[in-house]
């Protein structure tokens, strides 16, 4: 049985050519960047930079901004709340007591690392000038992982409302999934996964000003983000990006990235966009038709139900064991899910490398839910 994969918005099925480069990197290069002077180190550096410049032009960034390199979403916000704080080593421009705002929309990458760190942290629903106010920080969902909502125009009026403020986007499911315009959105970071648009997994990072990322403390501290280390004293620490990329790179990943980053900016993203859409509204037209289905949410790539008197983990147990992919539960998004009253939910999400073939088997699957559970049909 082909297994029929609709977990993209978890992770996006590999572009072939970004897990090629990837395993070529380790059988014909292999050698760490910035630690040799011998040619395939230098290769490996060389690569870095490109990637770093092919990143701006795919987030429409301009010199203004750097792009730092880590795991993802995830370490990217974790670096940018930690390195906000100010402190007695000179970094940092807020401090703990500082306002900061995240959207209710936020998966929990965007709420935690906030959450740990400050003592007013406002989860905004309204986005309101009263919830804004005086926020020193603002930390914003780009493109809903449970709704696939785009939220381009809130980021525009929030930046109008609060012209100050730092602010930041989540764009774990925004970049390649979307237009995105960094010099029209105006924001001054914005975190990503490589894997969540076809790369490979572990890569991905920060597109950042650089006035602000000269102000953010580093995460980590160790080999390659310093200039010079003595017994005794302060070590000199190295400049921009560098500063914040302690240890060795994931230089196979910035490889697959790079490819990843080529293969995006060859097409009309929009484009793209709207064909997965497109499909998805397939899939939703007919699931509309099964029984007990309840559709929540249906924007862009992704699909979110329940079933009535089935519980999504059930839901997500049935399909799976008919080799269909989903994801099942609060999808690292509880305090959204609770708001909304909808609690544990299925999340179907689709990618340009499904088919109307994918849309059919997900149809059927879902229709046979409620008698492999032994519940009766409803109207
Ligand atoms: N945030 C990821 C998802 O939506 C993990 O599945």
């Amino acid at each position: 049985m082909r297994e029929v994969y609709l977990d993209n918005a978890a992770t996006m099925t590999k572009i072939p050519e970004a897990i090629k480069v990837e395993a070529e990197f380790y059988e014909l290069v292999n050698a760490n960047p910035l630690r040799g002077l011998y040619k395939k180190s230098v290769q490996a550096e060389t690569e870095v930079e490109v990637c770093r410049k092919k990143l701006l032009k795919l987030a429409r960034a301009d010199e203004s901004y750097t792009v730092i390199f880590t795991r993802g979403t995830t370490e990217a916000l974790n670096l940018v709340a930690s390195g906000l704080l100010r402190g007695s080593d000179g970094f940092g421009v807020v401090s703990k007591n500082s306002r900061v705002v995240v959207d209710i929309e936020s998966h929990h990458s965007n709420i935690l690392p906030f959450k740990q760190r400050y003592k007013n942290v406002i989860i905004a629903k309204k986005m309101d000038a009263r919830e804004l106010f005086a926020a020193e920080v603002i930390s914003l969902t780009g493109v809903s992982n449970v709704t696939g909502k785009d939220f381009t125009k809130r980021i525009k009026k929030v930046r109008k409302m609060c012209p100050k403020a730092i602010l930041g986007v989540d764009m774990a499911q925004m970049l390649c999934h979307t237009s995105v315009d960094l010099k029209a959105l105006k924001i001054d970071f914005m975190a990503f996964s490589g894997h969540k648009f076809g790369a490979p997994m572990g890569i991905g990072g920060l597109v950042i000003k650089k006035e602000l990322a000269e102000k953010l403390r580093p995460l980590f501290y160790g080999g390659e983000m310093v200039e010079a280390v003595s017994p005794e004293g302060k070590p000199s620490l190295a400049e921009i990006p560098e500063r914040l990329e302690a240890g060795t790179l994931n230089i196979g990943g910035i490889y697959g990235l790079s490819r990843a980053v080529d293969f995006w900016l060859s097409r009309d993203i929009l484009k793209e966009a709207l064909k997965v859409s497109k499909m998805k509204e397939m899939a939703k037209k007919r699931l509309l038709k099964v029984p007990g289905v309840k559709v929540l949410a249906s924007n862009g790539p992704i699909l979110t139900f329940q079933m009535k008197d089935v519980h999504p983990h059930d839901v997500a147990q049935v399909l799976a064991d008919s080799g269909i992919s989903v994801r099942a539960g609060y999808l690292c998004a509880e305090p959204f899910l609770r708001y909304k009253g909808w609690g544990p939910v299925v999340r179907v999400s689709f990618s340009i490398f499904n088919n109307l073939e994918d849309v059919s088997r997900l149809v059927e699957a879902v229709s046979s839910v409620r008698e492999k559970m032994g519940v009766k049909n409803v109207r």
